[in-house]
């Protein structure tokens, strides 16, 4: 016997029930890769189900507005891959077929080693890897593997490793076993070693030493920015913009706000308004609007204060910002941050 062959077995045994493994549809498998990328299953699993109501096909999907793709994404994070995922979209269904190798789906945007290996391997059945970071620390730890996973090397390194080991008839199930694995059983900071079905054959587990797996040294340092948004209003509305083509939160809608590198008070939110806005700023009576908030991303850091009310008689209306009615609010797009403060912007 050998691990691959125990790991399978567990796998049929103790995989959990999600609705993306009871179809072989690669529509459904691809969009719970793309969801399921830095988000766990439980978290993305409400995402999941509500999509594929709304859109079922990919040809739904290719027919939405990206606002709409957007709002279904709305408070996931990461709003590139939803971004992607519709443009990906409009060219399958403008293929009218979906490509049936790793090789092929990798053309489409935001579908990368991972997902193009994931997608092919557990809807097509080719015998292809997909080393996501639940496959790094399984395979390090039972290979007491200490090369550095930061580096694109060693990504190669545990691809030829799984390449080598991995079944020819069941390539998908054994993806998501070592996925489920990692999930389930070899956790970060706490694996259960004891009910875990390879331990045997795992240097790390049978040592005791799986906290030193995987080796990761790059550390990518988070750049610190301070945001304020404010509530500006006009004859009942209040100045919201869509977040430009490029930049982070693309596509998502934010109040008016300003952003610095040093730490934004009341002077510097009076002093904005007033080169902004053009108005006194005795006129501005600018207070906290709720609790400042430290917004943590992948590789940024946000100070974020929310500020209000300003009310505007007359103005210079900013680039790219528009007059939104309050009843509106609630359907745009918005990333996390800015749902959880949207109440205290729309209480008058
Ligand atoms: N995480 C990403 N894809 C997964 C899958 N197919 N099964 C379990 N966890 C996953």
């Amino acid at each position: 016997m050998n691990w691959t062959f125990d790991l399978l077995l567990w796998y049929d045994n103790a995989k959990r029930t999600l609705p993306w493994r009871e179809t072989g549809d690669p529509y459904c498998i691809w969009l719970s890769e793309i969801m399921l990328q830095q988000t766990r299953v439980d978290q993305g699993m409400p995402y999941y189900q509500r999509f594929t109501e709304r859109f079922p096909d990919v040809y739904q999907l290719a027919d939405a507005q990206e606002q709409e793709v957007l709002k279904y994404w709305e408070g996931l994070g990461y709003y590139s891959r939803a971004r992607n995922l519709h443009k990906a979209a409009k060219l399958l269904a403008a293929m009218d077929k979906f490509p049936s190798t790793a090789a092929e789906w990798q053309k489409l945007p935001g579908v990368g080693r991972y997902t193009s290996g994931a997608v092919a391997s557990i809807a097509f059945h080719e015998r292809i890897p997909a080393v996501d970071g639940n496959v790094f620390r399984v395979i390090s730890r039972l290979f007491a593997i200490t090369s550095d996973i930061s580096k694109p090397a060693t990504l190669k390194l545990f691809e030829r490793l799984l390449l080598d080991v991995m079944p020819s008839e069941r390539p998908g199930d054994f993806n998501q076993a070592l996925m489920e694995l990692g999930a389930t059983i070899c956790a970060p900071r706490q694996p259960d070693c004891t009910t875990c079905p390879i331990v045997q054959y795992c240097e790390a587990g049978k040592s005791g030493n799986w906290s030193l797996y995987p080796v990761k040294l790059a550390k990518v340092k988070s750049k610190q920015l301070n945001l304020a948004f404010m509530k500006v209003e006009h004859q009942g509305k209040q100045l919201w913009r869509k977040r430009p083509e490029g930049g982070i939160w693309a596509g998502l809608w934010e109040p008016y706000g300003v952003e610095a590198e040093e730490l934004i008070d009341v002077e510097f939110v009076e002093k904005a308004i007033f080169e902004t806005f053009k108005i006194p700023k005795e006129k501005a009576s600018i207070e906290p609007l709720a609790p400042s908030v430290t917004h943590v991303l992948t590789h940024r850091k946000f100070i974020v204060s929310f500020w209000g009310p300003v009310f505007l008689s007359t103005f210079v209306l900013p680039d790219g910002y528009q007059w939104i009615e309050p009843e509106q609010v609630a359907n745009l797009p918005k990333s996390r941050l800015i749902m959880n403060v949207t109440a205290a912007f729309l209480q008058s």
